[in-house]
């Protein structure tokens, strides 16, 4: 499963990137919307994160009518060749998708929370859908049994849609999101961090080091 980072903060993809186990990126206006300099212009932003990270960056439209969406979603593929357009799961979204892949850009299609958006988008040709699995489990339903549907869906009729669980809220979304068989997860700065942690690592770490220290060596 691919790891992307769900944010548009430059610093927190700075440091996820280092740690060596960043696939891509993902973000969305809120995200954007969210960051300190919020006169920096969207493409410049777009850019910058296409020269740290060198895989996938989703970068979403704005416009909701079809023939906007297509103009706005050139103008971001132009951005970069690793650039994913994110599109919404509407009527007129579907149908940009379907044009903006004859013309060989790639989208992601964004704001899925049912197994027949899913099936829709893949018809369609959606690069990637993305599940909001969060926002899900936030309204009382299950998140995780959506992923499940769609893999299902996706398998039984070999669509080449990959599916980026979306939304992540906590490391047992990841874990699950992975044994599903999901393709990506984007997951928010601090839960990746959380990923790393176990408290019987940090125990048997400090035990390891504090025997070695009575021992008064070096490895040289
Ligand atoms: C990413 O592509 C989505 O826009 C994002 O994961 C949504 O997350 P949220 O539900 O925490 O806003």
């Amino acid at each position: 499963m691919k790891i992307f980072i769900d944010t548009a903060n430059i610093d927190e993809i700075r440091q996820a990137n280092d740690w060596g186990i960043l696939d891509g990126v993902t973000t969305n206006p809120s995200l954007v919307a969210k960051e300190k300099d919020k006169g920096k212009d969207f493409k410049a932003i777009v850019k910058e994160i296409c020269e740290i990270v060198h895989g996938d960056i989703s970068a979403e439209v704005v416009a909701t009518k079809y023939e906007d969406i297509l103009h706005e979603g050139r103008i971001l593929a132009k951005i970069h060749k690793n650039v994913v357009v994110k599109v919404p799961l509407t009527p007129d979204g579907l149908k940009a998708v379907k044009t903006l892949k004859a013309e060989g850009i790639r989208t992601n299609v964004t704001l899925c929370f049912s197994a027949n958006q899913a099936l829709l988008a893949a018809k369609a040709g959606a690069y990637i859908i993305s599940p909001f699995i969060g926002r899900l489990d936030d309204a009382g339903h299950d998140g995780i049994e959506l992923v499940e549907e769609i893999r299902e869906i996706y398998d039984n009729y070999e669509f080449e849609t990959k599916i980026l669980v979306a939304s992540i809220r906590n490391p047992v979304h990841v874990k699950q999101a992975a044994m599903i068989g999901a393709d990506i997860a984007t997951i928010p700065f601090k839960v990746i961090e959380q990923l790393y942690r176990h408290p019987l690592t940090d125990a048997g770490l400090k035990q390891f080091l504090d025997d070695w220290a009575k021992l008064g060596q070096q490895i040289k």
